[in-house]
């Protein structure tokens, strides 16, 4: 089939469909991993097997193996020393859920991608780039487990803080990546919106804020920052700790919690500026209807940031982790529909 069959419209949009669900199921993955971190369940597997590790202990000798590794590391020793098979099987299930969802992904992503190549529906320029998605979201595999092995070292409890962080941008790259790939195939040709260039240089700013404030929230939930809360040690509370701002960016949780709330605030700040500025312009709906999403999540996700950590509660902290994402996303989809603007 030729190249200009793979490029019409029908086939686009069903490219796209594919990689809108793809980018979908990345972001249900970044929930699963909140959930599988803040439920404390991330080192209940302590081996990495890409292949045959599709399957969960059958028997209850298989149990019994995977409980007795899971027993020599110190979380165990010093979090659970008197936990029973029954309360492990609860902390396996959500790690196990999160490995399989990602090895799901890699069928979801090959699967669909050997057919449209056999029978000429996509675009040849579009093969090799998404053989490199597949195998960087392996790498991300790897990742993964770099960023485990390192809770299993002597007296840890948890992950380094700075494995999480590059476990998050690694799905972060993957997300952005296949979001901007399948808007590219639904709208191929730049709309080139005139007087639109000063708005789209705002978004540039506010999108490296949000990227700043995502990468200081990996450190307030690699350690766990959310149980830190305390009026009377005026930890959270908004007020700069002592000595701030050589207070310890990556050591000490008050001044974790500090700098995320200051770039917090400097973000929605930003975002909502670039909502405002659409508004004023007048701006093509599309636009439009981009900046007023991102200023709609942006006030959402401020919201979940303080009762997440005021109330301590751990589902709030994976829904403000998730929309989190939906809002980097959004930024995308408002930089895609910005693309090529003029003066
Ligand atoms: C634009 C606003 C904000 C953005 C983009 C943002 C982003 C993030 C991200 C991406 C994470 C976790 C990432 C991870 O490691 O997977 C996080 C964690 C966290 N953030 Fe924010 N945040 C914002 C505002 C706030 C505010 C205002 C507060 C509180 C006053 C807050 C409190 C927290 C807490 C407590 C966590 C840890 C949650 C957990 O452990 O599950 N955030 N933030």
């Amino acid at each position: 089939m030729s190249q200009n069959t793979a490029s019409s419209p029908q086939n686009r949009q069903l490219i796209a469909i594919w990689l809108f669900i793809l980018a979908f199921m990345i972001w249900i993955m970044v929930g699963l991993g909140g959930y599988t971190r803040d439920s404390g369940s991330g080192l209940s597997i302590m081996h990495w097997e890409p292949i045959i590790g599709i399957w969960p202990p059958l028997s209850k000798a298989a149990w019994d193996k995977v409980f007795a590794l899971y027993q020599t590391i110190p979380q165990y020793q010093i979090l659970h020393p008197h936990m029973g098979l029954a309360g492990f099987k609860v902390l396996f299930w959500p790690e196990y859920i999160h490995r399989m969802w990602g090895r799901s992904m890699g069928v979801v992503l090959m699967v669909p991608l050997l057919i449209f190549w056999a029978t000429g529906r996509i675009e040849k320029k579009l093969i090799p780039w998404l053989f490199l998605l597949f195998v960087l979201g392996g790498l991300q595999g790897a990742i993964g487990w770099f960023m485990v092995s390192s809770g299993f070292m002597k007296n840890s409890v948890a992950v380094e803080p700075w494995r999480l962080s590059l476990h998050f941008w690694g799905a972060m790259f993957l997300f952005s990546a296949v979001l901007w790939t399948a808007l590219n195939q639904a709208n191929p040709e730049p709309a080139r919106h005139a007087g639109m260039r000063g708005l789209r240089r705002t978004a540039f700013v506010a999108l490296g804020l949000l990227m700043l404030t995502m990468f200081a929230g990996n450190f307030v939930s690699g350690i766990h920052g959310i149980a830190d809360f305390s009026i009377a040690k005026h930890v959270g509370t908004g007020q700069p700790p002592a000595n701030w701002p050589m207070s310890g960016i990556f050591t000490n949780p008050a001044t974790i919690i500090f700098d995320h709330q200051l770039l917090a605030v400097l973000t929605t700040i930003a975002i909502l500026t670039v909502t405002v500025k659409a508004l004023r312009r007048e701006s093509p709906a599309p636009v439009r209807d981009a900046a007023l999403l991102i200023g709609g999540l942006v006030l959402l996700q401020f919201t979940l940031g303080v009762t997440a950590l005021v109330s301590g509660r751990y589902d709030l902290g994976v829904a403000h982790q998730m929309n989190a994402v939906l809002l980097f996303g959004s930024v995308i989809l408002l930089l895609h529909r910005l693309r090529g603007a003029t003066a």
